[in-house]
């Protein structure tokens, strides 16, 4: 483990590392081995970053944050229904204090500037039988990277700080705004989820957006009227049945591409 002296957040659980294949699979396995709540994983670069739904996380050497922590509540699972969110705005307080700039949310886990994703976050679970051990959360924002550094099919729907800023962001200070971000929002979302809940309401793009719902094969056209407390959309689908969405399997989209 490589810690930095004077390390202003979670000092002694930072583990920075060079080439992972995903810092979540790092960090779940440090909790199985009894890493305690607040350790971070950090890496220079992923050779398998992953997203939700089985997708990749585009992770080139140097040039973005891939961050992910252990995080251990007592709790029922589903009392981490709102994690994912609190987490997104956590990122997005991270962005505004270290650039900022001024990201919006897409629902339910992306953070996005200029109509493009910026970061998004991977929560897994990790269960004892029914009971949960730990929680994973992983970050991944986009710093540095020019159009060439992501992959041909990202190049339209990505973007990094540094392409919304013109010119390069240090990145020790998004990271460290990071981190105290995500520290405060571990802190706080099982007693007070609305301090963070109603600026990402407020910074929620799907709402009032005519979207797909995608899951599996299946795709369904929807409005999306609001968000409710537990962070689940509630939509008027097309032949005007109203129904809540919680995020599960299904992923959103506006009807013309990413947004
Ligand atoms: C998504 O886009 O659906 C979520 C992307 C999450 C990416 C981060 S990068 C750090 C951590 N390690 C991973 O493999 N994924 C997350």
């Amino acid at each position: 483990m490589i810690s930095r002296k004077n390390e202003p957040v979670w000092a002694g659980q930072i583990h920075r590392l060079d080439t992972v294949g995903s810092t979540n699979t790092v960090a779940r396995e440090l909790a199985r081995q009894g890493a305690p709540h607040g350790t971070v994983v950090l890496a220079q670069q992923q050779t398998g970053g992953r997203g939700r739904l089985g997708r990749s996380f585009s992770s080139p050497r140097g040039l973005g944050i891939y961050c992910s922590v252990v995080l251990r509540y007592e709790v029922p699972p589903q009392a981490l229904f709102l994690l994912t969110p609190v987490m997104a705005e956590a990122a997005r307080r991270a962005v505004v204090q270290a650039t900022g700039l001024e990201p919006q949310v897409k629902w339910i886990n992306d953070l996005v500037l200029e109509g493009r994703k910026l970061c998004g976050i991977l929560t897994e679970l990790g269960m004892t039988g029914d009971r949960l051990d730990h929680v994973v959360v992983g970050i991944g924002i986009n710093c540095n990277q020019q159009a060439d550094d992501f992959p041909p099919q990202l190049r339209s729907v990505a973007i990094s700080l540094a392409q919304a800023l013109g010119h390069p962001v240090d990145r020790s200070q998004v990271e460290e705004a990071l981190l105290t971000q995500v520290r405060a929002a571990a802190e706080e979302f099982l007693l007070a989820p609305r301090n963070w809940m109603e600026p990402y309401r407020a910074h929620c793009i799907t709402i009032g957006k005519d979207v797909q719902l995608i899951r599996g094969e299946e795709v369904r056209l929807a409005h999306v009227d609001d968000m409710d407390e537990q962070g689940a959309l509630l939509v008027t689908l097309a032949d005007g049945t109203r129904e809540t969405v919680f995020s599960g399997e299904v992923s959103v989209r506006g009807l013309y591409g990413y947004l």
